[in-house]
């Protein structure tokens, strides 16, 4: 029987790699995001790429706003029985996505940026699983937060680092409620990853030879290297492996 594999940010980057990786073995994909254009391009290449697999299922949705997470809860709910993966990579730093200057001055803007990214980063996760958790799998679920290297060393001005760094006590707590059930709750940590909508244009070439400078091979990660990542923690040979934070940096946070 096919997994059944949730994954939110799925039509592109980091979480488009994840449904690849599960479609290739086969899982029974859902991707979710905002924009149903992107997810309908994700799954017309998953199902181009992995012919025999299920065909992957679109569902757009703001996972910010409760009223859209429960519809689709109620929607996938009347599709399965149960999930067998739950993928958080839904996310983002609204200063990459806005120029600071589209923010208020004062105390004004910097409550609307950690905000921001507080809804973007930990609500989306936070509401996605909380409506998801009562069908997972028992035993043999998995959940699973895309947080950040920035959780641990900052990220210019503390708000996306910091709504990151709120997933890591979440999913411990989840770890200890569901261990009984046999489910195991953990989180990927990416440094740098290139190939994503992230930083869009943003980085010069400077900023970006100062990025991979930082990682002990000197190269950026992909989201193959996450995805990859997210995929063992999905399998039977890391059933062991329970509220633990995994960076995939190359090392960069401890530097070179
Ligand atoms: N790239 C990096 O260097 C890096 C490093 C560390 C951590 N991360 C984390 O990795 C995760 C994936 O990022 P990425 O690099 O793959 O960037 P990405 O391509 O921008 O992926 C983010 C995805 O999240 C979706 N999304 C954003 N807000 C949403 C919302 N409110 N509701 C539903 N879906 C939403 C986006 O789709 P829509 O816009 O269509 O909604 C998009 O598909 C993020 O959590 C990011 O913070 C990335």
């Amino acid at each position: 029987m096919s997994q059944v594999v949730v994954v939110s940010g799925g039509g592109t980057g980091i979480g488009f790699a994840t449904a690849k990786y599960f479609a290739g073995r086969n899982g029974q994909v859902v991707v979710v995001g905002r924009r149903s254009n992107i997810l309908a391009q994700a799954v017309e290449e998953i199902g181009r790429a992995f012919p025999s697999a299920p065909a992957a299922i679109p569902f757009t949705a703001d996972l910010t706003l409760p009223d859209q997470v429960e519809g689709l809860r109620d929607t996938l709910k009347e599709k399965f029985d149960a999930f067998d993966v739950l993928v958080n990579a839904a996310g983002g730093h609204v200063l990459r996505q806005h120029p600071a200057s589209a923010y208020a001055d004062g105390l004004a803007g910097v409550a609307r940026r950690w905000t921001d990214n507080f809804r973007l980063n930990t609500l989306s996760a936070v509401l996605l699983t909380e409506a998801l958790v009562d069908q997972l799998r028992a035993p043999g679920g998995r959940i699973i937060f895309v947080s950040s290297i920035a959780a641990y060393r900052g990220s210019g001005q503390g708000c996306y680092g910091a709504a990151k760094a709120s997933l890591h006590p979440y999913c411990y707590d989840l770890a200890k409620a569901l261990g009984p059930r046999g489910i195991t709750v953990n989180a990927v940590a990416p440094g740098y990853v290139e190939d994503t909508e992230f930083f869009g244009a943003a980085l010069s070439e400077t900023q970006r030879a100062g990025k991979l400078a930082e990682a002990m091979n000197g190269r950026a990660g992909t989201p193959d290297d996450i995805a990859n990542t997210i995929g063992w923690l999905a399998s039977p040979d890391a059933c062991h492996v329970t509220a633990q934070i995994l960076q995939v940096n190359g090392g960069a946070e401890r530097g070179r």
